[in-house]
């Protein structure tokens, strides 16, 4: 292990593909900080107890991603407000007398990379972990109204249910139809990743005035984004979103508000 004073790291199972070490150690080397950021590969079955070993071995916080974000709640001493109403935790800040404190910061990530966007109608294409912090996001922000479309309609009605009102959903195959009013449109499928289908969607009756922007980033410009592009719509990528949910953590843990910038963004996709 490691000398650095300050330790943090990812918790997944598996975690080999995070990017987070890139991102962090970035920041590390870019503001001098004697701090490291590892992966910790770790089986459910370990959560807890790898968990309960972290403050002693100077770890100041974790990121949590795939499959341990909804299931590490129940090992934290408080989560707050926002990745209560997620359902998920992404990164946890360790205190000095040891007590693990939950947060969604995807949340934060995704509403920092759409601060241009104005408020109003959105649909979301997607009802899995994404969509869920992006819907949180869209409420917090004050979206009026947030429409849904998800292949596996129960998914969406979930989401409907726990974050209540403005939520509306739509049928897989009506997306389309549901373009009215829409002032933003966002992809939180697997749809139009590298190596996965493509995004089958048609904008032709998509406001001319509504951003598009898409939770993929590999590649960093997806079908969709380009399509919406070609059709004179505003386009936000979605690297954006996992490079500013970095930041509350970097903050929390080394005491910097890191900046997200273009060098940044290439050190990211290098990989
Ligand atoms: P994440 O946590 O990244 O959101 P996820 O929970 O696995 O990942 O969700 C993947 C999303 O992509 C889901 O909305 C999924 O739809 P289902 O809920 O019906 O599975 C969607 N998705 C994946 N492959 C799809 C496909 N071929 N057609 C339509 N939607 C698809």
């Amino acid at each position: 292990m490691s000398e650095a004073q300050f330790m943090a790291g990812v918790i997944g199972w598996p975690v080999a593909h995070s990017r987070s070490p890139r991102i962090h150690g970035y920041w590390l080397k870019k503001h001098g900080i004697d701090g490291q950021y590892v992966l910790l590969a770790v089986e459910t079955e370990n959560l807890e107890q790898e968990l309960s070993s972290l403050p002693a071995r100077r770890f100041r916080g974790v990121n949590v991603t795939i499959p341990h974000k909804e299931a590490v709640i129940k090992y934290l001493d408080e989560v707050d407000r926002i990745a209560q109403k997620v359902g998920a935790v992404n990164m946890i800040v360790i205190s000095g007398e040891g007590k693990l404190s939950g947060s969604n910061t995807d949340v934060f990530g995704f509403m920092e990379n759409i601060k241009e966007v104005p408020v109003g109608t959105a649909l979301v294409l997607g009802a899995g972990g994404a969509s869920r912090a992006v819907a949180v996001a869209l409420q917090e922000k004050g979206f009026n109204e947030i429409r849904i479309a998800n292949r596996t309609k129960d998914r969406a009605k979930k989401i409907a249910e726990e974050l209540g009102g403005n939520i509306k959903v739509v049928d897989w195959e009506e997306k389309e139809n549901a373009f009215e009013n829409v002032k933003l449109l966002v992809n939180t499928t697997s749809l139009g990743m590298t190596g996965q289908p493509p995004l089958e969607i048609n904008l032709d009756n998509l406001p001319k005035e509504a951003w598009v922007t898409d939770a993929v980033y590999v590649p960093l410009e997806t079908d969709l984004l380009k399509l919406a592009a070609k059709r004179g719509h505003r386009t936000v990528d979605g690297l954006g979103m996992l490079l500013h949910q970095a930041r509350p953590a970097f903050k929390a843990w080394f005491g910097v508000d890191p900046d997200v910038d273009e060098e940044l963004r290439k050190f990211v996709m290098e990989v």
